[in-house]
């Protein structure tokens, strides 16, 4: 099972920390269940692995399979909730050089409508200007700038290159159910669509056909996914005590850290096949927490890379950071330590150990290095990398993250903020409707 270790923060926040803030955790957790609390229009993602009905997995996998067999290449459109979950899992997932090689038939899955970088796109069309690609257009709202340039551009590579009519049947749209341009295209050109469920934010939709239409693309197992979130959903109800909920304590960890100053939170992991499972968590924490002028700071390192950069800042630099290690038990492959009758890199020592022996012991000789220098630190155990154990690990992160912002007082389901740069860029670029603003931040800018 997924373990949460807190043993080595105890020694930085006060004994009775945790206990304190157990009848605040429970609250939450209440709350969260009886959707009384802020924000509660969108609580959707607490029980929808466990209500993911046969005959909407059977559609995406029908839809998956359709893409699989008609595309060498299946780019996913979409930013923030709308792509980070899929490429998470699909990356956690994935052999490190060859995507999905498992059976040698999965299509390529590449991602787009993230950034505006003009060389980002120009590379992209170019890459698969020869190549039988598909699109998979994800946004909840239909309207963001990033993901429907991006989507414009492929729309017409798709239909240009494949023709309209394989174009229809490689193009699926996942949007609202009635609004926005994505679902006002996919409805006239005849796309296959899946409906976003209105009380699911960006964020928490993983586990909606956002995640799981381009997981089962790269070739999946997204039952076995939703079937992890499924129960870890039972291991953190109110009913379960403390010490036995990870979300709770994982929460309630983080909590006692941040009354403490520690206002840097960084996702550790020891595995790069991990490095976006942290973008997702960044971004899942970072927007449901960084409001009313609160919240932890969510960052990430890779390690051991990243020990031989901010590796000093960590042990050595302001003591406002905790850590929070995801430590992953088995590793799916073995690689020994070839002995060297030289040796001249004096390796000799380690002759006949297994590489992830290694570097379980750089795991914990970080650990212990790193609580002598002040910094605590959390660890989740979690057994393997495969769809089971990650569906856990996905929601055990959504769940704590509700119940987390809502012992910090806010609303961990909105995100305001996220609204300011848009108004500018648009403002800047004369988009109809923003004349006001336009004149606004020209006579600004010209200061
Ligand atoms: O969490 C969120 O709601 C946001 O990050 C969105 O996921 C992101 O802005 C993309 O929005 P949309 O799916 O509407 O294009």
């Amino acid at each position: 099972m997924i373990k949460i270790d807190i043993s080595q923060i105890q020694k930085f926040i006060p004994q009775s920390a945790i206990k304190t803030l157990e009848p605040e955790v429970t609250d939450a957790i209440r709350k969260l269940e009886n959707g009384s609390g802020a924000g509660n229009d969108f609580i959707g993602w607490m029980d929808l692995a466990s209500k993911t009905e046969k005959g909407l997995l059977d559609a995406i996998e029908e839809t998956a399979r359709i893409l699989r067999d008609n595309c060498e290449v299946v780019i996913v459109a979409g930013i923030g909730g709308s792509y980070l979950g899929s490429r998470a899992v699909i990356e956690a997932l994935s052999n490190s050089f060859v995507q999905s090689v498992r059976d040698g038939k999965n299509p390529q899955i590449l991602f787009a409508g993230h950034n505006i970088s003009e060389d980002y796109l120009y590379e992209l069309t170019e890459y698969i200007k020869d190549k039988k690609f598909g699109i998979i257009n994800i946004s909840k709202s239909g309207t963001t700038t990033e993901t429907a340039l991006a989507f414009r551009l492929l729309k017409k590579q798709c239909e240009d290159q494949r023709g309209k009519e394989t174009a229809r049947k490689v193009i699926v749209a996942i949007t609202d159910a009635r609004r926005g341009a994505a679902r006002v295209c996919a409805d006239k050109e005849g796309y296959r669509s899946f409906i976003i469920p209105d009380n699911v934010g960006g964020r928490f939709s993983v586990l909606t056909p956002v995640g799981l239409l381009p997981i089962a693309v790269a070739g999946y197992d997204i039952r076995q996914l939703v079937k992890g979130a499924a129960d870890m959903e039972g291991q953190t109800t109110s009913t379960v005590r403390l010490e036995d909920n990870p979300a709770a304590m994982y929460a309630a960890a983080r909590n006692a850290l941040y009354r403490g100053g520690k206002k840097i939170e960084i996702l550790v992991n020891f595995q790069p096949k991990l490095h976006y499972l942290s973008e997702w968590w960044k971004q899942l924490y970072g927007e449901s927490e960084g409001k009313d002028g609160k919240g932890i700071f969510p960052a990430s390192v890779d390690f051991s890379t990243d020990l031989h950069s901010m590796g000093q800042w960590i042990q050595e630099g302001e003591r406002t950071i905790f850590e929070t290690v995801i430590s992953v038990d088995k590793v799916q492959h073995s690689v020994l330590v070839p002995a060297d009758d030289e040796n001249l890199d004096g390796l000799n020592f380690l002759a006949g150990k297994h590489v992830d022996e290694v570097n379980k012991m750089a795991e914990l000789g970080t650990q212990l290095a790193h609580v002598d220098g002040g910094v605590p630190n959390i660890r989740i155990t979690v057994p393997q990398l495969n769809e089971y154990w990650i569906g856990q690990l996905i929601y055990m992160f959504e769940k704590g993250c509700g119940i987390s912002g809502y012992v910090l007082g806010v609303n961990p389901f909105n995100q305001p903020g996220v609204e300011a740069y848009k108004k500018n860029m648009f403002a800047l670029l004369g988009k109809p409707g923003y004349e006001e603003e336009s004149k606004k931040i020209l006579s600004r800018i010209k200061k």
